[in-house]
């Protein structure tokens, strides 16, 4: 038996949803993870202060007595965004980011901004007060090719966004190319990057071979695998501009399994034993720390949590469902595709 003690992790990057899907799920984040950035894409979006409290009213109510969660609020940029708004979301504490989602780049982002010109003086104010900006980093242009739509995103957008308002806090979620860690390690000061745990767990074969696997489907899509190398020697490096965003997102497995199925994997309730598994193949145990629990906090500006966690490997394989049961419908769990040996006791 090895144990390893961290200080409690936070997940920079989640989608919680809301109503019996918030629910059921709520659990699987806050018996792990102190904190967790709250992605506003739900139908209609967060977007004002006064939707972000109160559906942060209703993530707390969620929360199972006895854990202690505290949900970061994010609002969802719009053409029609106030700044005065954000900056009074932010300077109250509760808005903690705000998230650009390209109109059409995934789930539920049909409000998603259009032309980055049209949220400049939200950004800017953004820049003023130091609140981050939170990037879904692809473009949607039809004629842009799924796999090339982050590194396309990088130059057509970021660059030039980086370059107008270097200012600007900008975290870039979810990075699953080389070229956006790449990116990434160029920036001195304003970029950090956030990558997931099915990212560095899969590669486009998971999806693809022997059969399409919905549940591998999600965005941005999983890439080659030089790219799946690239995100795990930028994770588990220590470097302080990456840090764990598990961008777990919940549907239903008939919104999955489908003609058209949902992009998103749930990764919520194993996260801990795959990043583990990950780390140790690596040989970056001690790197754990700093991707999942150290990072995070340090970018966002918040003091690393007190209390810690112990991950235990154990010989037997940890237990977890194949499916969970919400009040919305069943949803499966990510399979790593190998047993997990490293538990959280
Ligand atoms: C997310 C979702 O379902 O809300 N899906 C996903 O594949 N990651 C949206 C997102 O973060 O892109
Ligand atoms: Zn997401």
């Amino acid at each position: 038996m090895q144990d390893l003690v961290i200080r409690r992790p936070d997940d920079w990057h989640l989608h919680l949803r809301d109503g019996d899907m918030l629910r059921g799920v709520i659990a699987d984040t806050s018996r792990h993870f102190a904190r967790a950035i709250i992605m506003p894409n739900l139908v209609p979006p967060v977007v004002t202060s006064a939707d972000a409290a109160a559906y942060r009213e209703r993530i707390v109510a969620a929360i199972p007595a006895g854990d202690r969660f505290e949900p970061l609020m994010t609002l969802y940029l719009t053409a029609g965004t106030s700044p005065d708004d954000v900056e009074a979301g932010h300077k109250s504490g509760l808005v903690k980011a705000v998230k650009l989602y390209p109109a059409g780049a995934t789930t539920n982002s049909h409000s998603g901004v259009r032309n980055i010109d049209e949220a400049m003086p939200v950004l800017e104010r953004m820049a003023k007060i130091g609140l981050p900006l939170c990037v879904h980093g692809e473009v949607t242009s039809s004629d842009v090719d799924i796999f090339d739509r982050e590194a396309v995103f990088i130059e057509t957008v970021l660059d030039p966004l980086r370059k107008r308002l270097p200012e600007l806090k900008l975290t870039m979620e979810h990075v699953t190319t080389k070229d956006g860690v790449d990116y990434i390690k160029t920036s001195k000061a304003n970029l950090a990057g956030s990558i997931t745990t099915h990212h560095l767990i899969i590669n486009r074969n998971a999806i693809l071979v022997g059969g399409i696997k919905p549940h591998y489907y999600c965005l941005p899509v999983a890439k080659r695998e030089n790219h799946r190398l690239a995100l795990r020697a930028a994770a588990t490096s220590g470097d302080a501009r990456f840090f764990l965003g598990t961008d777990s997102a919940p549907h239903v497995d008939p919104l999955k399994e489908c003609a058209c199925g949902c992009a998103g994997i749930y990764t919520s309730i194993n996260t801990m034993s795959c990043l583990a598994h990950v780390f140790e193949e690596e040989n970056a145990l001690d790197k754990l720390e700093a991707f999942a629990s150290l990072n995070g906090p340090a970018w966002y500006g918040v003091p690393a949590n007190d209390e810690t966690i112990t991950l235990r490997k154990q010989v037997d394989a940890v237990s977890y469902p194949a499916k969970i049961d919400t009040g919305a419908g069943p949803v499966t769990v990510f399979d790593p595709m190998f047993p997990l040996h490293w538990a959280v006791v």
